[in-house]
C-alpha cells in the first residue's frame, strides 16, 4: 500500500542545511521524519545528469535500505549567463582536494565565470535554485515535485542565516539574499498558504497537495 497513513517517512539526504530546512517544512504534518544519516545510511553516488535522476537514486537508496518510504531533494543553481551551471554539479564545485566542502570558494568560482562572461549588470546575472523532491517506495514506485525560485545573483555575498549558495541569491520581488532572510522568510510558505518563495518550499508544496491532502 503506497499511502503515507503511518507518517513515518526517511528523508534521504546527508546535507545538514536541507535536513533542517525538510524538518522545518514537514514539521506541521506531524511525521516521524528521520533523515538517512539518522539511519547510518551512505550517501549514494550521484551519477544523474538531471535533477530528477539524482532525486530518485537517493529517495531509492534510502526506501531500499530502510523499508520505508522516502523522501529526497535534488537541488541546484542554474545560472543563464553560465547555460545552466553549475545545475546538478552545484555541490561539485564546493568539493575541495580533501572531500571536504567550501561554500565561499563555490561561490567565487560562480562570480569569477560571470565576470569572465561580462556577467556585471542584474538583468545579466538572472538564474533560478530548483529543487526536485522525490518520493519512494520501497518496491521503487516514486513520484517527483519540481521546485524553482528565479533570481539574480549578487556579489559580494550577504548573509549568514542559511546554507550553501544563499548569501549570492536574491529571489526575485526581494532586495535581500536568501543568506539575510530567516528560515520562514526563506520558505516564504505555511501549509494552507496560496504562494511559497524558495524551491524547495515550492516543490514541497506540490508533495503535500498531492501527498498530504492538504498543503
Ligand atoms: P545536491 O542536491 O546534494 O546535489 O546538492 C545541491 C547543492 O545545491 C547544495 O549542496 C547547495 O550548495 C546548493 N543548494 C541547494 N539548495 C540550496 C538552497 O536552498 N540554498 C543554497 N544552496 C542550495
Amino acid at each position: 500500500m503506497h499511502d503515507l497513513s503511518a507518517k513515518r517517512i526517511v528523508v534521504a539526504s546527508h546535507n545538514a542545511g536541507k535536513l533542517r530546512e525538510i524538518a522545518d517544512l514537514i514539521a506541521p504534518f506531524g511525521f516521524d521524519a528521520r533523515s538517512a544519516r539518522d539511519y547510518g545510511l551512505p550517501e549514494p553516488e550521484e551519477t544523474g545528469t538531471t535533477f530528477e535522476e539524482n532525486a530518485l537514486i537517493k529517495a531509492l537508496a534510502a526506501a531500499s535500505a530502510t523499508g520505508l518510504p522516502a523522501l529526497s531533494d535534488d537541488s541546484g543553481l542554474v545560472v543563464d549567463a553560465l547555460d545552466g551551471q553549475p545545475g546538478v554539479y552545484t555541490a561539485n564545485w564546493a568539493e575541495k582536494a580533501d572531500g571536504s566542502r567550501d561554500f565561499m570558494m563555490a561561490m567565487e568560482k560562480t562570480e569569477a565565470l560571470l565576470r569572465a562572461r561580462g556577467a556585471v549588470d542584474p538583468g545579466d546575472r538572472t538564474g533560478r535554485f530548483v529543487a526536485v523532491i522525490c518520493l519512494c517506495w520501497p518496491d521503487g514506485t516514486h513520484e517527483l515535485f519540481r521546485g524553482e525560485a528565479e533570481g539574480t545573483l549578487v556579489w559580494p555575498p550577504r548573509g549568514d542565516k542559511g546554507f550553501g549558495y544563499d548569501p549570492v541569491f536574491m529571489p526575485e520581488g526581494h532586495d535581500i539574499t536568501f543568506g539575510e532572510m530567516s528560515a520562514e522568510e526563506k520558505h516564504g510558505w505555511t501549509p494552507g498558504q496560496p504562494t511559497a518563495l524558495s524551491h524547495r518550499a515550492r516543490a514541497f508544496k506540490a508533495f503535500a497537495e498531492a501527498k498530504l491532502g492538504r498543503a
